[in-house]
């Protein structure tokens, strides 16, 4: 089967506070998008990309683009929807149990090692997983008013990162019975447990951080130097 790449790009980054969508700032003199558009071919040269953009998106040059099978599909008002689109939008060439990656374009610092790693762990697996990193800090829960009601064990929590990779047709269904059913889906595998199965954890680094934050670019660009070394 083939190997699909979906990178949902059609958010706003308002958080980011910018001028423009977090994934067309410069870091380290490219654009967070074709920086992570970079990784994903140097792991996987010959899969098959579908971009989510905003529709009305004003920023998007397709020489950023580095795979040779490619297209875009319009993003939705959450990522979910976006991805949704995706999948719809690769349905005449996707199999049931082509594999499909889903990838935030806001985590440019994933390596190519977890890149591999990651789908030689789900290739054979019947669900699918996601890359994960353990949780390092003591968890608090607050009562609601700005005071620690408990402190949760930290023993088994994971951060949940992309990509996280499913078979299509599971995927597909996972994703749109959690949305009839009002499911909050903010990734992929909460999809993929509301309908029963157990994605598989795979350890990826703690450095494939998001960027979100003004302050995340900095990280990032300490992250990218770091890993050239
Ligand atoms: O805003 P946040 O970083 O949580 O978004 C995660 C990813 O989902 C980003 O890559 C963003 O571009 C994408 N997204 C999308 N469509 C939306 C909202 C977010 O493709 N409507």
């Amino acid at each position: 089967g083939h190997l699909w790449l979906v990178v949902p790009a059609a958010g706003q980054g308002r958080r980011m506070g910018a001028d423009r969508p977090k994934q067309y700032l410069p870091l380290a003199g490219q654009p967070v998008l074709a920086r992570t558009l970079a990784r994903l071919h140097e792991a996987f040269p010959e899969a098959r990309l579908c971009l989510c953009l905003d529709p009305d998106d004003g920023h998007f040059d397709p020489a950023w683009v580095p795979f040779a099978d490619w297209r875009r599909a319009p993003g939705g008002a959450e990522r979910v929807d976006s991805v949704v689109s995706a999948l719809e939008a690769i349905a005449p060439d996707a199999a049931e149990d082509d594999l499909v990656l889903v990838h935030d374009v806001a985590r440019p610092c994933v390596t190519v090692d977890d890149l591999v790693r990651l789908l030689s762990a789900i290739a054979d697996d019947p669900v699918g997983g996601l890359l994960a990193a353990r949780a390092a800090d003591t968890m608090k829960r607050d009562d609601g008013a700005g005071r620690v009601r408990t402190t949760e064990s930290r023993e088994g929590l994971w951060h949940a990162l992309t990509p996280q990779g499913f078979r299509y047709g599971l995927l597909r269904r996972a994703l749109g019975e959690a949305l009839a059913a009002g499911v909050a889906v903010t990734d992929e595998a909460s999809a993929v447990e509301a309908a029963g199965h157990s994605p598989r954890l795979v350890s990826g680094r703690r450095d494939n951080l998001k960027i979100t934050h003004p302050e995340d670019l900095i990280l990032a660009e300490l992250v990218l130097s770091a890993q050239e070394l």
